[in-house]
């Protein structure tokens, strides 16, 4: 099977720590490159966690690239309650010193875009890419395709009553995004809180995962205990929410979501700044510019995420059905 080249741009974070983990693991992505964006985060305190993930993995050689600082109009609003003080659950893992690249996020991806068939998974704010369509369009239209993990369609917000977070913290960069893909006619993968609120992380799951890999499962209970309390605490679920994950693994196998094609506006101001507005009764008569994804097999994403995190064949996981 040939690998597909894929920018992850992330703002790690819980989530996307367990995605990056999951990337580099899937037989169907060749990682050329993580670009850091503020968000969950701020961006060093993010540069230092995507190194924690990837020491974590061996994977020092992917080569992690600081982003942009701040919205693109916004003031930044962090998650860090949401992802505890340090950006990584309060695992309080140590610092991986040096590894500073000699650009940035922004000019990498200009820089690799022109020079190869790339895709991007989007897993935080999306501040770097609509920085990258102001500094080379060009090279934001050769992503040969974009998946965001981001918005919502019918699901309620996280941050508001309408707007998941990723699209909140930097309404204008997503609207950037999402007005210039209608521009070209291009459709970006919208997987929104629709999906991925059912993919739930609970401790039976988790501590299978610990019993097939003590190290694993360790590494994974150190960065989420914070993320089950939070839960706990603020929607008194037993088990936490990993949205970005399910944007990986809808990139290595499309099926295991259902969705539809619909124009897709951001809102950037007001009470409703940051909502995905999914015009999938086509009142405004545009073309799609978006893959809305409405419906996700949970055993089938657990199935890949846990025999990829734990490079195991989906048939080796005996009882995981009986324990969803
Ligand atoms: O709203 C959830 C998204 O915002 C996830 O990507 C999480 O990591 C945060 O970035
Ligand atoms: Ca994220």
């Amino acid at each position: 099977m040939e690998k597909r080249k894929v920018i992850i741009d992330c703002d790690p974070g819980i989530d996307d720590s367990l995605a990056i983990m999951l990337a580099l693991k899937a037989k169907e992505i060749e990682v050329i490159g993580i670009t850091i964006v503020c968000g969950n985060a701020p961006v060093e305190m993010g540069f230092g966690n995507a190194k924690k993930v990837l020491k974590q993995v061996g994977r020092l050689d992917i080569p992690v690239f600081v982003g942009e600082q701040k919205p693109i109009q916004r003031d930044y609003v962090n998650a860090l309650d949401t992802h505890g003080a340090d950006g990584l659950g309060e695992s309080f893992l140590p610092e991986v010193d040096g590894y500073e690249q000699e650009m940035g996020a922004v000019d990498f991806l200009a820089s690799v875009l022109k020079r190869e068939k790339v895709s991007i998974i989007a897993l935080g704010p999306m501040t770097n890419l609509a920085a990258l369509i102001k500094k080379d369009r060009d090279a934001f239209f050769d992503i040969e395709e974009l998946v965001s993990m981001g918005g919502t369609f019918k699901s309620h917000g996280n941050c508001s009553p309408v707007a998941e977070y990723n699209y909140w913290c930097d309404p204008d960069a997503a609207a950037l995004v999402y007005d210039t893909m209608y521009q070209r006619d291009r459709r970006i993968h919208m997987v929104g809180l629709d999906v991925t609120r059912k993919i739930v992380l609970t401790p039976t799951i988790l501590e299978y995962i610990c019993r097939l890999n003590p190290e694993m499962g360790d590494f994974i209970k150190k960065i989420t205990k914070f993320y089950f309390d939070f839960h706990w605490q603020w929607e008194h679920i037993i088990g936490c929410v990993i949205n970005d994950p399910l944007a990986v693994a809808y990139f290595m196998d499309r099926s295991i979501c259902e969705g539809f094609d619909s124009f897709v506006q951001i809102e950037t101001q007001g009470i409703s700044m940051g909502q995905s507005v999914v015009d999938a009764m086509n009142f405004y008569r545009k073309n799609p510019n978006a893959r809305v994804l409405t419906e996700v097999d949970s055993y089938r994403f657990f199935r890949l995420f846990i025999s990829g995190l734990l490079d195991m064949e989906p048939d080796e996981l005996d009882i995981l059905q009986d324990i969803l």
